[in-house]
C-alpha cells in the first residue's frame, strides 16, 4: 500500500536516502506533537491523522519537547502562512540539533507546494501532501527502527490518474471510533477545488474537486449524533456546489433530529440557488449563516480573479437571502491590493461592505503564489505600503459595522451552544464561551454541567469583540416544526 510517488522526480521509489543520524529506538510507544496551521479542512484533517496514528498505537502529546515525532499540518493559501511553518522549522531543528532521534514531518499543503525546497531541509524527515495522508503511519514505520534515516515522501500528482480516494475515504469513515465526549465535528462533504479563482493555491495542493458519497456523509453523520454530537458544519471549498446541495441539506436536517445545529462553509457566490436558501429558512436547526467571500466589489477585479460573478450578482444574492430571512449572518472574505486594484476599485471593496453589513469579515493583503495565474500574467502593482493601508482601511470600517451589530445584541436573550470553560477545573462554576447560531461569541459564568448544551443567555456587554451575559435557562428544543416530525433513525 505505500506506494510512494515520485511527483519530484526523485527516482523510481520517491525514497532520497539522506540524515547522516545513525538511530534505533527504544522506546516502544512513540509520542506525537501534531501542530496544525490553516482553515477548518486541515483541523479536520488533523483529527484524521491523529486517529490514523492511535490506531497505530502512537500516543499524542501537547509539548513539543516530549515527542519523539514532530508533525506539522501546513496552509499554503498566503506567503505569511508559510513563513510562520518555516520559522517553527528553524525552532524545530533546535530539537533535533538536542535530540537527533527526533522525526520532523511536514503534512499538507505546503508539503505539496514546497516539496523541492522542503526535501533539502536536513531536519525534516516526512513529506506527506493532503491528498496522501492516509499513508503517513507507513511511512513512520519506514523510518523508525532502521538505523539508516531515509525520507519518506509521498505526495499527490494532479496530472496523474489516482487510486488514493478509497484509502482517504476511510481515513474519514474511522474517525468514528474516537468521538465521545464530543459535542461538535466537521464533516467533509467535498474535496479538492475546480474553480481556479486566479489567486489560490488550492486546486493545485488539494487537487481536483471531488464529491464524497451521500451515503457516507449521512453514514459519518448518524454516527457523530449517536455519539453526542450537535453540532456539525459541512466542510468543502465550495460546499455549495455539492450535487443538489439543497436536498443534502435537507435530508441532513430531517433525518437527525437530534442534531441541534448544522452549519456549511465556505460558499461560492454563484452556485447559491433558491432551493438551498428555502431549505435554510425552513429548517429549523440549519444556522441562519452564510459564509460567502465576495473578495472584491470592483467588477473589473472579480473579472481579473476569475471568479465568475458580478458585484450587482452578489449584492442581489444577499437581497434575495436577507429577503427570506431576515435575521441571516453574512461573514465574507475580502482580497485588499489585488494587480490592478485602483483607488477606485478599493472604494468599490469599501462600498460593498458598506451596502452587505457583514457581521463579520475576513480581509487579505493580496499575497502572490507561484504556479497560479495572477502570479504568472498579472504585474503586482499595489505596493507593500498601500496594501497595508488599504487593510487598515477596511478593518477600521468593518471594526465599526461589527460593533453597531454587537450592539444591537445589548439586552436582548441569545441563543448559544456552550463550547467550553475558559479556566482551569477547579471549581464547578466557571467562565464559559460559546456561539450562537449566527457565530457571536459569547461569555458567560455558569456551571460545567453546561458544556454542549445549547442555552439562553441575557447579554448585558462587550468586551473585545465579545458579548458577554448571564445564564437565563436551559434551551429546549421542542422539536415541533413540522420538518422536525420527519423520519428519525433512533
Ligand atoms: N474556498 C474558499 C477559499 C479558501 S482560501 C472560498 O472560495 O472562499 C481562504 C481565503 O483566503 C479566500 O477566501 C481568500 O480571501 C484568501 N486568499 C486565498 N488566496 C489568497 C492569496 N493568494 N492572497 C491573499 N488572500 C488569499
Ligand atoms: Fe480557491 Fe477560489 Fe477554490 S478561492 S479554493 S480556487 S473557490
Amino acid at each position: 500500500m505505500a506506494e510512494l510517488v515520485d511527483a519530484l522526480d526523485l527516482g523510481s521509489s520517491g525514497i532520497i536516502r539522506g540524515g547522516s543520524n545513525p538511530f534505533t529506538r527504544k522506546r516502544s510507544i512513540m509520542l506525537v506533537y501534531l501542530e496544525t496551521f490553516g482553515c477548518q479542512m486541515n483541523e479536520l484533517d488533523s483529527e484524521l491523522v491523529k486517529q490514523q496514528l492511535k490506531n497505530n498505537s502512537y500516543k499524542f502529546v501537547e509539548e513539543d519537547k516530549s515527542a519523539d515525532i514532530i508533525l506539522v499540518n501546513t496552509c499554503s493559501v498566503r506567503d505569511l502562512s508559510e513563513q510562520k511553518v518555516l520559522s517553527r522549522l528553524g525552532y524545530f531543528k533546535l530539537l533535533k540539533d538536542m535530540k537527533p532521534q527526533l522525526i520532523i514531518g511536514i503534512i499538507g499543503c505546503m508539503a505539496e507546494r514546497k516539496k523541492e525546497i522542503l526535501i533539502a531541509y536536513p531536519q525534516i524527515d516526512l513529506l506527506v501532501g493532503p491528498n496522501r495522508l492516509y499513508e503517513i503511519s507507513t511511512l513512520l514505520k519506514n523510518i523508525i527502527g532502521i538505523s539508516k534515516r531515509t525520507k519518506q515522501v509521498s505526495l499527490f500528482n494532479i496530472d496523474r490518474k489516482d487510486s488514493s480516494l478509497e484509502l482517504l475515504e476511510r481515513m474519514d469513515l474511522e474517525r468514528l471510533q474516537d468521538i465521545e465526549n464530543r459535542k461538535q465535528a466537521y464533516v467533509r462533504i467535498t474535496r479538492g477545488c475546480n474553480k481556479f479563482c486566479s489567486y489560490c493555491v488550492i486546486p493545485k495542493t488539494r487537487g481536483f474537486e471531488i464529491h464524497r458519497n451521500k451515503d457516507a456523509i449521512l453514514y459519518e453523520i448518524k454516527a457523530l449524533v449517536e455519539a453526542g454530537v450537535v453540532e456539525i458544519t459541512l466542510l468543502g471549498q465550495t460546499v455549495n456546489h455539492y450535487p443538489e446541495f439543497h436536498a443534502l441539506l435537507k435530508d441532513i436536517h430531517d433525518r437527525f433530529p437530534k442534531l441541534e445545529r448544522l452549519r456549511f462553509m465556505t460558499n461560492y457566490p454563484r452556485d447559491i440557488s433558491d432551493d438551498i436558501l428555502d431549505v435554510m429558512r425552513n429548517s429549523s436547526r440549519i444556522c441562519k449563516y452564510l459564509h460567502i467571500p465576495a473578495q472584491s466589489g470592483s467588477n473589473k477585479i472579480l473579472k481579473l480573479m476569475n471568479r465568475g460573478y458580478t458585484r450587482e450578482h452578489y449584492l442581489a444574492l444577499i437581497r434575495k437571502a436577507r429577503s427570506k430571512m431576515p435575521d441571516i449572518s453574512i461573514v465574507g472574505d475580502m482580497i485588499v491590493g489585488f494587480p490592478g486594484e485602483t483607488q477606485e476599485d478599493f472604494e468599490q471593496s469599501l462600498s460593498l461592505i458598506e451596502e452587505v453589513q457583514y457581521q463579520n469579515l475576513y480581509i487579505f493583503k493580496y499575497s502572490p503564489r507561484p504556479d497560479t495565474v495572477s502570479f504568472r500574467k498579472m504585474i503586482e502593482d499595489v505596493s507593500s505600503k498601500e496594501k497595508q493601508i488599504r487593510h487598515f482601511k477596511m478593518l477600521s470600517l468593518q471594526q465599526q459595522i461589527s460593533l453597531k451589530h454587537l450592539k444591537n445584541q445589548l439586552g436582548k436573550i441569545v441563543v448559544i451552544l456552550v463550547e467550553k470553560a475558559l479556566n482551569a477545573k477547579l471549581y464547578m462554576s466557571a467562565r464559559l464561551i460559546g456561539r450562537t447560531e449566527g457565530n457571536d461569541v459569547v461569555i458567560f459564568q455558569g456551571s460545567r454541567d453546561l458544556i454542549g448544551k445549547i442555552v439562553n443567555i441575557r447579554i448585558e456587554y462587550i468586551t473585545s469583540y465579545i458579548l458577554g451575559g448571564s445564564f437565563v435557562s436551559e434551551f429546549k428544543n421542542d422539536h415541533s416544526y413540522e420538518d422536525h416530525k420527519k423520519t428519525s433513525q433512533d
